[in-house]
């Protein structure tokens, strides 16, 4: 199979669509816990980000699939798009069950640049992914977790995964089957997302949010330390690539991975003293 044939969009746009998880979030049984599980679970400084994401994310990629000719990477984007409202939805379920109290929520307006809007969730996923698979497993090695909740966040964690997996062969599709002039402007427009993704990040860090509002202070940094718990930076960082990499392993090896990420923390392992 060559990159950038139809038979490689047949393949990316069939393995989000065959790998789908039907799983239904009203039926979701949230399991009573610990006072003090349930203490460290609320005091978590990420809901109000992961909720608004997610709601941003699902109009995004939702308003991309609307402007599609291609009937079959149109049902794999819209399957995308209908997997984030669902995680949407699985959280509002999740703060409900355990009365967590949530900022109120901002309008998800559609995007105005359709496809800068696509290409900007997929990226920000392959950075946010990245981390959230290692914090995932320390949240639940250390029992920061309890059991039956990391049973229940387990398929929206590996979605994220078919996401960027599919993500990142579809730009590369992308970027092959246009015509060579339009290239450098497409280039451009990718570095353009990185620059406001890692300035976003930053931001966040600093407890900023992207549109300045300061809320969920020290969004990483508070994370890291809270679940992250045991653990030191260089061993989370390892324990990402490992995650990234077993959540990758079960797709066909014919398509690509998502590179940046694990190349980038493999770097910057060798600069950490162990
Ligand atoms: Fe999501
Ligand atoms: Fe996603």
């Amino acid at each position: 199979m060559r990159i950038g044939s139809e038979d490689h969009k047949q393949m990316f746009c069939r393995m989000l669509l065959e790998t789908h998880n039907p799983y239904k979030p009203a039926v979701i049984n949230w399991p009573p816990l610990a006072p003090d599980a349930l203490k460290r679970l609320t005091s978590l400084p990420i809901w109000d980000i992961a909720v608004q994401t997610e709601g941003r994310a699902s109009i995004r990629v939702a308003t991309y699939a609307a402007t599609l000719q291609d009937p079959l990477l149109r049902e794999a984007i819209e399957m995308d798009a209908a997997e984030e409202a669902r995680h949407k939805h699985v959280l509002s379920r999740l703060v409900a069950a355990y009365g967590i109290e949530l900022a109120p929520e901002p309008e998800y307006p559609a995007p105005r640049d359709p496809e800068w809007a696509w290409m900007f969730t997929g990226y920000s996923e392959c950075i946010d992914s990245f981390f959230a698979f290692g914090l995932f497993r320390s949240a639940q090695q250390s029992g920061y977790f309890p059991e039956a909740l990391v049973e229940t966040f387990e398929p929206v964690i590996q979605e994220e995964a078919r996401h960027i997996l599919f993500f990142i062969n579809w730009v590369t599709w992308y970027r092959r089957t246009m015509p060579w002039w339009r290239r450098p402007w497409h280039s451009l427009r990718v570095a353009a997302i990185w620059a406001k993704l890692v300035w976003d990040r930053i931001a966040i860090a600093k407890g900023i949010d992207a549109d300045g509002v300061a809320h969920d202070s020290n969004f990483l940094a508070a994370n890291s330390a809270t679940i992250g718990d045991g653990l030191n930076a260089r061993q989370l960082l390892a324990l990402c690539v490992v995650e990234n990499e077993q959540r990758m392993s079960g797709y066909d090896a014919r398509l690509l991975r998502p590179l940046m990420m694990p190349r980038l923390a493999r770097l910057a392992l060798r600069f950490m003293k162990k």
